[in-house]
């Protein structure tokens, strides 16, 4: 699938407009793009009962698994407070669930460029039933 990185960040960053994070002030936004070409945007929503906050990627994770969707292409993430948001270990087990065949590729953004990696830079030997 051709993949439009830039898209997908922009679409992150736009959604990390909507973070609801007055505790820690750390906005998020995520896009991931699904193996239909659909995309599903998120960002992390906090809770006075901390362990209870969603990270960005999940929220956006979640909104797509529960429309049917099973297979991750690429994750962009974003956050106004930092150059290259990478994702959190929840997170990234989280993806490596939904990847397919082909592997996930993950999108930050540095100083305006964006820097591509994938999923095994960010977790090796994942785990998996
Ligand atoms: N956060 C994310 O949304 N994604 C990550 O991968 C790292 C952390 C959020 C959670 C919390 O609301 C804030 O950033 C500070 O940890």
């Amino acid at each position: 699938m051709n993949i439009d990185y830039k898209l997908l960040m922009d679409n992150a960053k736009e959604a990390s407009k909507m973070s609801y994070s007055p505790f820690s002030k750390f906005a998020v936004g995520a896009c991931v793009l699904m193996n239909s070409g659909k995309i599903y945007t998120g960002c992390n929503i906090e809770n006075s009962s901390f362990g209870m906050t969603v990270c960005a990627e999940r929220c956006a994770i979640f909104k797509a698994v529960s429309e049917g969707e099973k297979e991750i292409v690429a994750v962009a993430i974003y956050s106004p407070n930092e150059d290259d948001c990478f994702p959190c270990g929840a997170c990234r087990q989280v993806m490596y669930e939904f990847q397919g065949k082909q592997e996930i590729e993950i999108i930050t953004e540095k100083c305006n460029n964006l820097n591509i990696k994938k999923m095994s830079d960010f977790l090796p030997y994942g785990f998996r039933i």
